[in-house]
């Protein structure tokens, strides 16, 4: 099945309001034209003046974690009303980075992806191994597990526009790539078990590759059957490196 490539940004606790715009006035005459959704995530604080300055392109604003309650006391926290203020259109949930170091469960991930869905922002929901696991050759039954557990919620009948994020810990910030065959085992695993969960839109899921994606690898990447896009880190932070990898079937 042809499905749509996405390829998005996550900035994470990089780029001032003013480097935001900056960047989007160099990057989006760069992929004008694109025959992929693209997405920029930014930190919060960069949402707003994000959102404007890619108003009426075809890049969206993506956000890079969510709080799943509408409102209330949850200081520092943002609800998905907010996210839709500011013109979301994505919001990444469960990154590894919030699993390991602010103790994100799969039942939050889970509560953050429909909350999401509840607003018509479409959740990327990540998951990926650490190196003990894949070490230990538990990758596909944890990974499978997480899958099963982080999508738990979501409204069955919109289960094929969820977007799920392959992040393999060990490739995240490190330069070390998975090789698309590594990936593509993973891809086909996840797909499988989307397929047990969601039957026949399990095939419609876009599923992203993240870790150490560069210009030079994101071809060899999405040239995989089951490997629909990525999610950048590092190399999402400079508007060419981030056009050509958004270009990157030339
Ligand atoms: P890098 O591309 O810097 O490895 O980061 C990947 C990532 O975590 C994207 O969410």
């Amino acid at each position: 099945m042809a499905r749509r490539p996405i390829l998005a940004a996550n900035w994470k606790m990089q780029k001032t309001t003013g480097e935001a715009e900056a960047f989007a006035k160099d990057f989006v005459p760069r992929v004008a034209g694109a025959e992929a959704d693209v997405a920029l995530a930014p930190p919060a604080t960069a949402l707003h003046v994000l959102g404007r300055a890619l108003a009426g392109s075809a890049v969206a604003l993506a956000a890079q974690n969510v709080h799943p309650e509408p409102k209330g006391a949850f200081t520092g926290e943002i609800s998905p009303d907010m996210l839709v203020d500011v013109g979301c259109r994505y919001a990444i949930v469960g990154h590894s980075e919030r699993r390991t170091l602010f103790g994100e469960t799969d039942e939050f991930v889970a509560a953050k992806a429909a909350a999401l869905f509840e607003r018509d922002i479409l959740p990327i929901v990540c998951v990926g191994e650490s190196l003990a696991q894949r070490e230990a050759g538990e990758t596909l039954s944890f990974v499978g597990g997480q899958i099963a557990a982080s999508l738990a919620r979501i409204p069955e009948a919109r289960a094929a526009e969820v977007i799920v994020a392959y992040e393999p810990i060990w490739a995240i910030g490190t330069g070390k790539t998975a090789t698309p065959a590594m990936a593509q085992e993973v891809h086909a695993a996840i797909r499988e078990r989307l397929g047990q969960l969601f039957g026949a839109a399990g095939e419609a899921i876009r599923i992203q590759y993240g870790g150490s994606v560069k210009p030079d690898n994101v071809a060899e990447l999405m040239a995989q059957p089951d490997i629909d896009g990525a999610l950048v880190g590092g190399a999402s932070l400079d508007p060419e490196s981030f056009a050509a990898i958004v270009r990157f079937n030339g």
